[in-house]
């Protein structure tokens, strides 16, 4: 079995559970995904939502990306990082008066707006601060993202953004509005996606609805596609780096920009997804009548993606190399939808050997919790370790 290239001798010595991140296959993704929006009126927003692990925010403040921010925490961890707030966007279905106080303070580029209520909200918050709130409508595209329904975001029934059949009233309200003005549209249609058709229907739903504004005299300087490209969870170290070059390329040909206008992405699994891994101790092998359990000390409270999305992340044992063996893969944790894999073929597997989950960059250390009293996991970068 191929591995990754892991500095083991050094994992030996730290206390398990706990997340390492690869931070030289995190430059090279920043160093492609800069390389192949360098000539494009192009601008990259980092999903905070994967992960705010500081050095790995710091790496991507270096290779200059912006952030996308869905709470009043992540515009913090943002500012914080130094990524300016010029760059920043702040996206959210509900977002707090204190949160929108904070955006405005602090001067963020965009607010992606949801619903009326929000900005009649955001209006009243920015007359309070003598400032104007510069915002970009989420438009509901109803298009199909071909993913796990929990992360499908961008059909009609999702309770994300503002529907097209509602556009022209609220673009009406919005001009009532004095201290907001709108410079853009956004949207997202899911997460997770690797067929990348469904970029390419969107990219013809917002030629539509672009002409659909110029016809009414409106001419927005900026499109927000949103992020939701996927990665390989199989091959991580047959591809660490995404389909960066297919993916851009599909907007640079389908979406028309209009002279001056800034396309912008948000981008997070795709990012920091192949650089993260979670590793873990084998506490016991177990016997079952039928089967071998390999029981970890990391659980769903460390990565809960395979519980909650039925999400396969690839398991490998660094500290083996005998012949492969079928097991159940599974945490400590007491309850029975703590499993990573079921009937997974590792190589043989004994107490104490040191188990790599990979692919755990994207919504691992920031979707863990406390659940049974556990300690929140913590984490090591390449550059620490070496
Ligand atoms: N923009 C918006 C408006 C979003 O809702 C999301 C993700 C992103 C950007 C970034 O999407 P990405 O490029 O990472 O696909 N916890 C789930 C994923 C939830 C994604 C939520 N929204 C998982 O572990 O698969």
């Amino acid at each position: 079995m191929i591995k990754a290239n892991y500095p083991v001798t050094k994992f030996e010595a730290i206390r398990t559970p706990f997340y390492y991140y690869d931070l030289e296959v995190l430059r090279r993704t920043l160093q492609e995904i800069n390389h192949l929006t360098e000539t494009d009126p192009f601008e990259v927003h980092y999903a905070l939502k994967a992960n705010v692990n500081p050095e790995v925010l710091k790496t991507i403040r270096d290779a200059g990306l912006g952030a996308d921010c869905v709470s009043g925490g992540e515009v913090k961890a943002a500012l914080d990082a130094g990524i300016p707030a010029s760059k920043i966007v702040f996206a959210g279905v509900g977002k707090a008066d204190w949160e929108i106080k904070l955006g405005l303070e602090n001067d963020i580029f965009c607010f992606n707006v949801e619903s009326i209520p929000e900005l009649e909200v955001i209006n009243e918050l920015a007359i309070g601060q003598g400032k104007t709130a510069q915002v970009a409508l989420r438009i509901n595209p109803n298009v199909s993202a071909n993913t796990h329904h929990y992360i499908t975001t961008g059909l009609n029934e999702n309770k994300f953004g503002i529907n097209l059949s509602e556009l022209d009233k609220v673009t009406a309200i919005v001009k009532q509005l004095s201290n907001i003005r709108l410079i853009g549209i956004h949207f997202h249609i899911g997460s997770q996606i690797t067929d990348l058709a469904p970029f390419q229907d969107l990219c013809v739903k917002v030629n539509e609805i672009q002409e659909h504004f110029e016809a009414n005299g409106i001419v927005l300087e900026n499109v927000n596609v949103g992020g939701g490209l996927g990665i390989n969870y199989e091959h991580p170290n047959h591809f660490p780096i995404p389909e960066f070059e297919a993916y851009f390329k599909i907007f640079r040909e389908h979406l028309t920009l209009r002279p001056g206008q800034k396309l912008h992405f948000e981008l997070g699994r795709a990012i920091v997804a192949q650089c993260g891994s979670l590793i873990s101790r084998v506490l016991y092998v177990k016997e079952g009548t039928s089967k071998k359990f390999a029981i970890l000390d990391a659980g769903f409270t460390e990565l809960i993606r395979p519980a909650l999305y039925q999400a396969y992340h690839r398991i490998e044992n660094l500290s083996s190399e005998l012949p492969e063996e079928e097991y159940d893969v599974v945490g400590p944790i007491c309850e029975s939808s703590d499993v990573f894999a079921k009937a997974y073929q590792m190589n043989g597997t004994h107490r104490g050997d040191l188990i790599a989950l990979r692919s755990a960059g994207a919504y691992g250390e920031i979707m863990a919790s406390q659940y049974n009293l556990r300690a929140l996991p913590v984490a090591y970068t390449s550059d620490q370790l070496l």
